[in-house]
């Protein structure tokens, strides 16, 4: 790789940034000085350094968020807030996009990343990874429409859903409250399938995707990486 793209790539600023950085002398390949910013790295074998910290080029990066409700899931917006406006600038240089979208009103478990060939198997209708949902519903709900719920709605006339999981939480008597895990994500799905059987979705919040939960630790609008064994258990969803 070439040196100005590698310092690029992990943050050091634009290509413009970057040959005055090396221009000045800041940069060392394996201890050694040097002024070409197309001199060539290999990362196996070669050391960078910059002011004397080493440099590690990653390529992916995996977050996970707790998204906030009042943010849109996606990366840019001329009026409002992103979810991808609410990482630290040390993040920008990634590229980082939402895998996914939750609604601006939907809170919980959003993955963040660059890797467009794992946010794409997620997403893949064929791969029918499972996202669970914690949903409050206005009405409490009658066991036909849970009947109804798992075995599938149609959704605004024009699709019927997939068969779903509604687990009732244990200290829950009037069922309003309910645990909903689907395995497609549809435009406002839930909201959808929801009105399917006459209620309304006034609280959504999402708590997994795949194997992986939301970290309870996380604040609204707090992010973090994703450790190895959540990676993993995702590419294996
Ligand atoms: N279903 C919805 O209706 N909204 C979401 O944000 C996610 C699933």
């Amino acid at each position: 790789m070439r040196l100005d793209k590698l310092l690029s790539h992990t943050g050091f600023g634009s290509r413009k940034d970057v040959k005055k950085l090396i221009k000045s002398g800041a940069v060392r390949i394996n201890e050694q000085a040097v002024k070409n910013s197309d001199s060539q790295i290999d990362l196996e074998m070669e050391t960078v350094t910059v002011h004397g910290e080493r440099v590690v080029y990653r390529e992916f990066i995996y977050l996970m968020m707790n998204k906030p409700p009042g943010v849109l899931s996606a990366t840019e917006d001329a009026r409002q807030k992103t979810v991808v406006d609410l990482l630290d600038e040390g993040c920008g240089h990634f590229d980082l996009f939402p895998v996914g979208r939750l609604d601006k009103d939907t809170e919980g478990l959003l993955l963040l990343t660059n890797d467009g060939v794992l946010a794409h198997q997620l997403l893949s209708p064929k791969k029918h990874v499972a996202k669970t949902y914690l949903v409050r519903l206005k009405k409490p709900l009658e066991e036909v429409d849970i009947d109804q719920l798992e075995s599938g709605v149609w959704i605004d006339e024009e699709y019927k859903t997939k068969p779903a999981k509604v687990e009732k939480l244990h200290n829950e008597n009037s069922l309003t409250e309910i645990h909903l895990t689907i395995t497609e994500g549809k435009f406002h799905q839930i909201k959808r399938m929801a009105k399917a059987v006459q209620n309304e979705v006034i609280f959504l919040k999402r708590l997994s995707m795949g194997n992986v939960k939301l970290d309870p630790m996380l604040g609204k609008g707090d992010y973090r990486e994703l450790t190895q064994k959540e990676l993993e258990l995702l590419q294996g969803s």
